[in-house]
C-alpha cells in the first residue's frame, strides 16, 4: 500500500517521489515546471472500474459516461473511446475536441444549463446521444432547430430531485434552489415532460439528475435513484408513457487528504442497482438503462502537478510562504473552493514533513495559493514541489491569468512518456491579439 493519497505514487531508492514508476524529480528536469503528470493506467483501471460494476450489478445495461469537464484533451476522449464508455460535454470546445479523435456520438450526453443555439445546432448535427435538456426555453429552442436540420432531438430532462448531498457549497446542486434544472416538488419537472411528449421534434427518452460532487456517502445516489423512480412511476401512471433512461450524474468522492474516505466505486452501483431494480418489481415498471457520469473519480487520482520551488519568505510568528512557479492560473481550487490537497518535495520524499507552510502561487494576486498550514519536508530554492491527486478539475479550469502560458500535460503509459498538451509558449499568448 502506498503511503501517499493515490496509489500511483511512492518513494525510490534516491527519496524521489515517483508516480507510475517513474520519477518525478527527472519528468520535471526535462520536461520543465510547472508539469502535469497523468498517469494513463490508472486513469483507464478506474474507467474499467466504473463499466464492470454496471456491468456486474445491472447486467450492463447502463453506460459509463466521462465526465470530460474534469479533464479534457483529445488523448483523454482517445482513452475513453478505447475503454469503451461514453462521455458527457458542457461547450462546443469539448464536444469539438471530442469529434477531433472521432468520439463516437451516440455515446455522447451534452449537458450545461445555457447552450447556445450554436451549440444545440452543432449537438444535433453530430448527432450526439443525449442532449440533457435543462429548461423549457431550451426545449422550444431545441425542437425548432430539431425541424430545421430535419432530425429528432434525443433529449433527456435535468431534475433537481431535491436531494441534500451533504458537500461543499459550490459544488452541490440538487437542491431546489439551483440553477440547474427542473424542480421536482413544485409540479415544474412533470409539467414539462408533458410538454415534451408533445413536441414533434423531440425524442424524451429519460430523466437525470446530479446531485452535487466529491460525496463519500452512497445514501444521496440511492436517494436520487429513489425519487427519479417516483417521479417515472407518476409520469406512467399519470401520462401513460414509460421513461426509458434514467441518468445519475457524477459526484463520486476522492481522496485529496489522510480525512478523506472515498467508497470503493463499485459499492455506487451495487446500491443503486439494488434500488432500482426492486423499486421496478415493486411498482410494475420495466428497468431503466442507466447512466452514470463520473469525473473526478476517473482522472483526480491519476494526476499529479509538479513546481520548482522559488523564494522563501519567513514571517516571524505569522508564516513561512514557499512560493512556486505556478498557483491559481493552473490550479484555482484553492481560491475557489479552499481545497485541500498533499503537498510533497518531490526530491525529499523519503524526508519527515517537519515545517508548516503556506504554498503561495506566482500571480499578482494574495489570493493566489495552493495551501496554508501545509505540512512538508523542508523546502529549499530549487526544489521540486509535487501537488497530489490533481488531475481533475486543474488542467480544465486553468487560465493565462497574469499572461502565463499554461503547462503541458504529460500521460504517462506502461512507462513510457507521451507528451499529450504542449506547453504553451509567449507566441501562444499573443496568438488571437491583433
Ligand atoms: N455530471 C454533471 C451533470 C456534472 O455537472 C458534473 C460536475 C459531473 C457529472 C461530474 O462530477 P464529478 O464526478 O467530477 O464530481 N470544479 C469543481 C467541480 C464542479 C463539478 C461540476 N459538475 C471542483 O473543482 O471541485
Amino acid at each position: 500500500m502506498s503511503e501517499f493519497v493515490s496509489k500511483n505514487l511512492a518513494v525510490n531508492e534516491k527519496g524521489h517521489l515517483t508516480i507510475a514508476g517513474l520519477d518525478t524529480v527527472d519528468l520535471a528536469k526535462e520536461y520543465g515546471t510547472p508539469l502535469y503528470v497523468m498517469d494513463e493506467d490508472l486513469i483507464r483501471e478506474h474507467c474499467r472500474s466504473f463499466r464492470e460494476s454496471m456491468e456486474k450489478y445491472y447486467d450492463g445495461a447502463g453506460l459509463v459516461c466521462y465526465a470530460s469537464k474534469a479533464f479534457s484533451c483529445k488523448a483523454m476522449y482517445r482513452i475513453a473511446k478505447e475503454e469503451g464508455i461514453g462521455i458527457d460535454v458542457v461547450s462546443a470546445g469539448e464536444l469539438y475536441t471530442a469529434t477531433c479523435v472521432d468520439f463516437p456520438m451516440d455515446k455522447v450526453c451534452y449537458h450545461g444549463n445555457n447552450k447556445t443555439e450554436f451549440e444545440l445546432r452543432m449537438a444535433i448535427e453530430h448527432k450526439v446521444g443525449r442532449i440533457i435538456v435543462d429548461n423549457i426555453y431550451e426545449l422550444e429552442l431545441l425542437n425548432k432547430l430539431a425541424a430545421e436540420v430535419g432530425v429528432k432531438a434525443r433529449i433527456m430532462y435535468r431534475i433537481k430531485p431535491g436531494v441534500d448531498a451533504h458537500t461543499h457549497d459550490f459544488v452541490k446542486t440538487g437542491q431546489i434552489d439551483s440553477k440547474f434544472g427542473f424542480a421536482l416538488e413544485t409540479g415544474e419537472a412533470f409539467d414539462a415532460i408533458k410538454k415534451a411528449l408533445s413536441l414533434e421534434n423531440i425524442e424524451f427518452v429519460g430523466v437525470h439528475c446530479h446531485i452535487g460532487s466529491q460525496i463519500f456517502d452512497i445514501a444521496p445516489f440511492v436517494e436520487a435513484a429513489n425519487v427519479m423512480m417516483g417521479l417515472i412511476k407518476q409520469v406512467k401512471t399519470e401520462l401513460n408513457h414509460e421513461i426509458t433512461e434514467l441518468n445519475l450524474g457524477g459526484g463520486f468522492g476522492i481522496k485529496y487528504t489522510e480525512t478523506d474516505t472515498p467508497v470503493p466505486y463499485a459499492d455506487y452501483m451495487d446500491k443503486v442497482s439494488e434500488t432500482v431494480k426492486a423499486l421496478c418489481k415493486e411498482r410494475g415498471l420495466k428497468l431503466p438503462f442507466i447512466l452514470i457520469e463520473p469525473g473526478r473519480s476517473i482522472v483526480a487520482p491519476a494526476g499529479i502537478t509538479l513546481y520548482t520551488v522559488g523564494g522563501i519568505k519567513e514571517i516571524p510568528n505569522i508564516r513561512t510562504y514557499v512560493s512556486v512557479d505556478g498557483g491559481l492560473g493552473d490550479n484555482p481550487r484553492y481560491a475557489l473552493y479552499k481545497s485541500e490537497y498533499d503537498f510533497v518535495v518531490a526530491n525529499k520524499a523519503d524526508k519527515a514533513k517537519d515545517s508548516v507552510v503556506t504554498v503561495a502561487g506566482r500571480c499578482c494576486e494574495s489570493g493566489d495559493l495552493l495551501g496554508e498550514g501545509v505540512k512538508l519536508q523542508t523546502a529549499e530554492v530549487g526544489d521540486t514541489l509535487a501537488v497530489l491527486a490533481t488531475g481533475a478539475y486543474n488542467y480544465s479550469m486553468s487560465s493565462n491569468y497574469n499572461r502565463v502560458p499554461k503547462p503541458p500535460v504529460l500521460m504517462i503509459s506502461k512507462g513510457e512518456v507521451k507528451v499529450a498538451v504542449k506547453r504553451e509558449t509567449l507566441e501562444d499568448i499573443v496568438r488571437n491579439d491583433m
